[in-house]
């Protein structure tokens, strides 16, 4: 189990690059992101947003909105990855991850504004939160995706993932990886930190 504390979110960032070596900040949702993140999700193709979401929304529903800000609740996690555009930090993209401690999975699912689309950004997002997941003890991650999100199912395949049934949805598909991090390999604040706390908390363990 993780020993992430989260008191101190900004100590969590990571960053990012496109395909094109611009730089983002990839960090957990803090409670000033409210409106930016409704702002964000308001903003998304209703393409987008059905594929994110499975249904028809125009925003996120308040309930989801307060669990999308409440980081580390029943270990789930949100992060935002940013860009600044005119001086205002913006969210390109956005990053919803739960770990199921009982299977040793982490779930997740994800989003890219559409104007970033195309650029990289959910590949290297998936590295990031593979990472994470890492850090948090998972050894498999998925997602659940559309059967006809033939950009997800793509970007899985060359992520990866391998693609099984969902267990109660035909119109969904599940894709499923075993995590193989080697922390030196991809830069990840979040495993660097999580790693130096388990050492902390047994200084025998070697990481
Ligand atoms: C799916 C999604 C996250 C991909 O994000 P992205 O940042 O554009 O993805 P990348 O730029 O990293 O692209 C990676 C791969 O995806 C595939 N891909 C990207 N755009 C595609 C398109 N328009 N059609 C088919 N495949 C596409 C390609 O295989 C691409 O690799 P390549 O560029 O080397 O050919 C994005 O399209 C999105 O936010 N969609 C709406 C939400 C969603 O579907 N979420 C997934 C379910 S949780």
């Amino acid at each position: 189990m993780s020993s992430l504390r989260l008191e101190d979110l900004k100590q969590y960032s990571d960053t990012l690059q496109t395909r094109q070596g611009e730089r983002l900040n990839v960090r957990f949702v803090e409670p000033r992101d409210t409106e930016e993140l409704q702002h964000y999700f308001r903003s998304l193709s209703n393409r987008s947003r059905y594929s994110r979401f499975f249904g028809a929304i125009s925003e996120l529903p308040k309930g989801l909105l307060h669990d999308f800000l409440e980081v580390g609740e029943r270990d789930r996690f949100t992060v935002v990855a940013t860009k600044m555009v005119d001086g205002f930090e913006t969210i390109v993209a956005e990053a919803r991850y739960a770990l199921h401690a009982e299977t040793s999975t982490l779930e997740f699912g994800l989003s890219v504004d559409d104007r970033w689309q195309g650029h990289g950004i959910a590949t290297a997002l998936m590295k990031n939160l593979e990472c994470r997941a890492a850090a948090l003890g998972a050894e498999h991650m998925f997602g659940d995706t559309l059967r006809s999100n033939e950009t997800m199912i793509s970007l899985a395949r060359k992520s990866g993932f391998a693609f099984v049934n969902h267990p109660d949805d035909w119109k969904l598909v599940r894709f499923d990886k075993e995590i193989s991090v080697a922390p030196k390999d991809i830069p990840c604040a979040s495993w660097r930190l999580a790693a130096l706390s388990r050492q902390a908390d047994s200084p025998s363990a070697s990481v």
